[in-house]
């Protein structure tokens, strides 16, 4: 089963053309094991020991045509870090419960550096032709890493399920639980479906879980996120540099920073490309944004220790964002292309080299929190010669008070109803 990029496209094409969702199953059907006959169960020692040579020996048995199987109330222990990246043809149907082991000195030095943002992960998932499904769940034991993080910021948590040069599969039915940090991240992969994965799992101690991203692309193409519920305390979906044809729809998102262009523009040298973006019925509550969009300003500065940059070049352009429902969301919209600079006499000075253009907001409803009341929506750009093309209709969202208006600056073209302060 291999679907060239060029069908993609073609299905984004005809889902934009009728605006409606788009059909996923048309993109990559699901080969369950109609044509995966063989099949290898995993063993496990079932006593708190790693299980990870067990896993390893069934995927390379079943590989090339074969269906893996992490049998139902079952618990498999991870605590090695696994290359997966050679796989061809196969189906990981994860029934049972794959959790890993809490050692975060291990981790720390064997998960798998993705270079951006020093990012690490557990393990990483490519190859072609892959199908991972089941009803089962990937627990990433995140207690021990929210509470170290609160000593240290510098520690690498490794995000929970890695995919990394994954072309052409489907990751669904899944149940993912306390992420060390994002929960996703998607790299270097084309033609791959996301369906129907529930994401939950918070802190039980004072330390909140932070940096909990539902999913993370970068450097990605032809990618499908739908049907799922995200409760976490960092964006929903996050479309890092060089995301493009990208859909996002039937998304329920609790507790999060919005459905996120960026952050772009991080480092001097960099060109980060966004474009070619359809988010479409998201339903998102208690977050700090609905729809938003950072960029960093042409000048570094930091956010924080572990987060500084500015500088860096590239365009987000041609990102839709059709049918958002808000409740208790602090602004539903939210675009800033000063990102980590609170100065904005310095941002406009060094207007960002990243561009931001042809942007479309509509659909939009619901009532914001009282955070930013009587606001409902921020558009701060750097500069009008870098932004540009926004428009906004059929925006129904009012704040707790009644009023919709929005803080705008520094854009060109600014289409649509918007009663900016
Ligand atoms: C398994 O499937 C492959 C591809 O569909 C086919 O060529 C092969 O003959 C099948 N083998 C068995 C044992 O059914
Ligand atoms: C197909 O998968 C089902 C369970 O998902 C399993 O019982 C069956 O043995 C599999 N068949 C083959 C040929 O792998
Ligand atoms: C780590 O996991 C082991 C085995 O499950 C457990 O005995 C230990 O208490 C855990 N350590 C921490 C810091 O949570
Ligand atoms: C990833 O980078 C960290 C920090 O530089 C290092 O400690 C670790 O060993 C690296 N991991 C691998 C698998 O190379
Ligand atoms: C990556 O880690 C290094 C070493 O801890 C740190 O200096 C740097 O700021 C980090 N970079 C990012 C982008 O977080
Ligand atoms: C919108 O998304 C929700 C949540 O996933 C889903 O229940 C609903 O059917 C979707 N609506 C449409 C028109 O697709
Ligand atoms: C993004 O794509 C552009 C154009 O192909 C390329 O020049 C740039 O290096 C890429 N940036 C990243 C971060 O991969
Ligand atoms: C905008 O993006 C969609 C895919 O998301 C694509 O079908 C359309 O052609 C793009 N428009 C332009 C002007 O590139
Ligand atoms: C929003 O947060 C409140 C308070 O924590 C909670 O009761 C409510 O269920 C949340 N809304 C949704 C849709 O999860
Ligand atoms: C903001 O930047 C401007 C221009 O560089 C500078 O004159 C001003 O002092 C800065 N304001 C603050 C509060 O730092
Ligand atoms: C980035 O923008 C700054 C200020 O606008 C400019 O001085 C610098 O040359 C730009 N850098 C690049 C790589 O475009
Ligand atoms: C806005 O669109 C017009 C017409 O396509 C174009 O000339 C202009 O450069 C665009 N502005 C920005 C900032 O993208």
């Amino acid at each position: 089963m291999h679907i060239s990029a060029l069908t993609v496209v073609a299905l984004l094409q005809a889902s934009l053309v009728c605006a409606s969702a788009f059909n996923a199953d048309v993109l990559l059907p699901r080969n369950e094991n109609r044509s995966r006959n063989r099949s290898c169960t995993v063993k496990s020692n079932g006593n708190g020991e790693d299980d990870s040579r067990f896993v390893l020996s069934a995927i390379n048995e079943c590989n090339n045509g074969g269906h893996v199987i992490f049998e139902k109330g079952q618990k498999y222990i991870i605590g090695t870090a696994l290359d997966l990246t050679f796989l061809k043809s196969i189906d990981l149907d994860i029934q049972g419960t794959i959790q890993f082991t809490n050692d975060t000195d291990y981790w720390q030095a064997n998960a798998f550096n993705q270079t951006f943002q020093n990012a690490t992960t557990f393990f990483q998932l490519g190859g072609s032709d892959v199908n991972v499904y089941g009803g089962g769940t990937l627990d990433g034991n995140g207690q021990v890493w929210y509470d170290l993080y609160a000593k240290d910021i510098y520690i690498l948590r490794p995000i929970l399920f890695g995919t990394i040069g994954l072309r052409g599969g489907r990751i669904e039915d899944l149940n993912l639980r306390y992420s060390p940090q994002w929960y996703n991240l998607v790299a270097n992969s084309s033609d791959v479906v996301f369906s129907n994965i529930n994401i939950a799992g918070g802190s039980s101690s004072k330390n909140p879980a932070k940096n909990t991203d539902g999913w993370d692309t970068y450097r990605s193409s032809d990618i499908v996120i739908q049907n799922s519920h995200i409760d976490n305390g960092d964006d929903c979906v996050s479309f890092k540099p060089n995301s493009t044809n990208i859909v996002v729809q039937n998304l329920i998102c609790n507790g999060s920073h919005g459905i996120s262009v960026g952050s772009l523009g991080q480092y001097v040298g960099e060109v980060d490309i966004v474009k070619n973006i359809y988010v479409h019925n998201v339903t998102l509550s208690n977050a700090t944004s609905g729809a938003r969009i950072k960029v960093w300003p042409g000048i570094s500065s930091a956010l924080s220790g572990d987060l500084q940059g500015g500088g860096g070049s590239g365009a987000v352009s041609n990102v839709t964002y059709d049918g958002i429902t808000i409740s208790n969301v602090d602004y539903a919209i939210e675009i800033t292309q000063c990102y980590g600079q609170k100065n904005l006499t310095l941002c406009q000075e060094y207007p960002s080299n990243l561009t931001i253009s042809d942007i479309t907001l509509r659909n939009f409803s619901g009532i914001t929190s009282a955070k930013h009341d009587p606001l409902i929506g921020t558009m701060v750009c750097s500069s009008p010669s870098v932004c540009g093309n926004i428009t906004v209709s059929d925006v129904t969202v009012k704040s707790p008070s009644g009023t919709t208006l929005y803080e705008c600056g520094n854009i060109e073209g600014l289409k649509g109803m918007v009663e900016c302060v």
